[in-house]
């Protein structure tokens, strides 16, 4: 089998964990990098041995040598370059959130249709060693029925500021970039139930705390805290058809103790937490047993994930094997995180 030529479409702070990832496939052939900035575009596409490097993505579209791309630029593009890429015959794995806007994510799901193409969403925490792992443990009945999750996904300071701070290129604050993690990951644990209804609320009381010292987070390639129109905090609970509950909360700024990341389920069988160590709670012989799984890393492995989100792409498109984060989950999880946001600006329950 001949190798993956892919292009990498956004060379900015993410995009070195699909290049590398990339690199260490065998299968793959790194053919491209483009970046609205040629200069990080060539720099890039030279320490990673790509042979092209463009400062429009069309360009790269335009080269036929190239079978699929990742697309790693600011959110507001995302439709627009995957449509582009679907049309122009490429695979796509587009990193999460799959786009801003519900009317967008359904125009990219017609794309996809269309086409006949493989696209992937990086729902990057689904491709966790450990979240599989439990999701194994999930569809072999361990947990019975998982009525109940709980994700907390609190930065007490983290606005990545520049385009992540500007609603109209992110589409919003920490709900649609970090809370969309923990309710994917729920939502994929949960086994992917009808959502019925979301109530939410969202905060901007602390703005980005771009004043305060000796505390570093992650920043986006080109940051800049001069304007910031996103929540710092948003709150929501999401109920579901056959009667499930998630409860979530995420935030970019808040005056909290430390960070923390909450990732908890519960069954009427057994419940298990991902986040912040991976622990499996049963009951034997009248007994509440505490299972910790003998694997690799207590907690979720960075790249790790990355590694198998790419190889997983990889061997989609080499084998027409369908993803395990198509476009629908990604327009889903749009539907939630959309509805979320309405709820919060009007105050009422919103119905999906
Ligand atoms: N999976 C994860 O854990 C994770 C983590 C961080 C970011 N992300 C996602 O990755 C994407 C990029 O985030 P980032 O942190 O790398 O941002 P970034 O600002 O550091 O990099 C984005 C890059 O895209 C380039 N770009 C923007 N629009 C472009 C266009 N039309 N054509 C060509 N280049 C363009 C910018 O010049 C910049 O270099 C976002 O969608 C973000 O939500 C995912």
């Amino acid at each position: 089998m001949s190798t993956l030529k892919v292009g990498v479409i956004g060379a900015g702070s993410i995009s070195q964990y699909h290049l590398t990832p990339y690199k260490n496939n065998p299968n793959v052939t790194l053919l491209a990098v483009c970046d609205m900035n040629l200069d990080r575009a060539q720099k890039t596409a030279e320490e990673y041995g790509a042979p092209h490097a463009y400062s429009d993505y069309n360009e790269l579209l335009a080269n036929e040598e190239i079978d699929a791309v990742s697309i790693c630029t600011w959110n507001d593009t995302h439709a627009e370059i995957s449509i582009a890429a679907l049309k122009a015959g490429k695979h796509v794995l587009v990193e999460k959130p799959l786009c801003r806007t519900v009317e967008e994510a359904l125009k990219i799901q017609q794309a996809v249709k269309e086409s006949g193409k493989i696209l992937q969403v990086g729902f990057v925490r689904r491709y966790d060693p450990n979240a599989q792992m439990l999701r194994a443990f999930a569809d072999n009945g361990e947990f019975g029925e998982i009525y109940y999750a709980k994700a907390s996904y609190i930065r007490r300071l983290g606005n990545p500021g520049g385009w992540f701070a500007d609603s109209r290129r992110s589409g919003g604050g920490p709900l649609i970039d970090i809370g969309v993690h923990v309710i994917d990951l729920c939502w994929y644990m949960m086994g992917r139930p009808k959502v019925k209804s979301v109530s939410g609320n969202t905060y901007r009381k602390l703005g980005n705390r771009s004043n305060i010292k000796n505390l570093s987070s992650y920043k986006a390639a080109d940051y800049s805290a001069e304007s910031n129109d996103v929540e710092d905090l948003a709150n929501a609970l999401i109920r579901f058809e056959n009667g499930a509950t998630l409860l979530v909360d995420v935030s970019f700024t808040l005056h909290a103790k430390e960070n923390e990341g909450v990732v908890k389920l519960y069954g009427d069988k057994g419940g298990f937490e991902i986040d912040p160590e991976v622990v499996i709670v049963t009951e034997k012989n009248d007994t509440i047993i505490n299972i910790k799984p003998q694997t690799d890393s207590k907690g979720f492995q960075f790249e790790k994930a990355f590694q198998s989100e790419i190889d997983h792409f990889v061997e989609c498109v080499q084998t027409g094997k369908q993803p395990i984060s198509p476009v629908e989950d990604g327009v889903e999880i749009m539907k939630i995180l959309r509805g979320i946001y309405e709820s919060a600006s009007t105050g009422k329950e919103v119905y999906l």
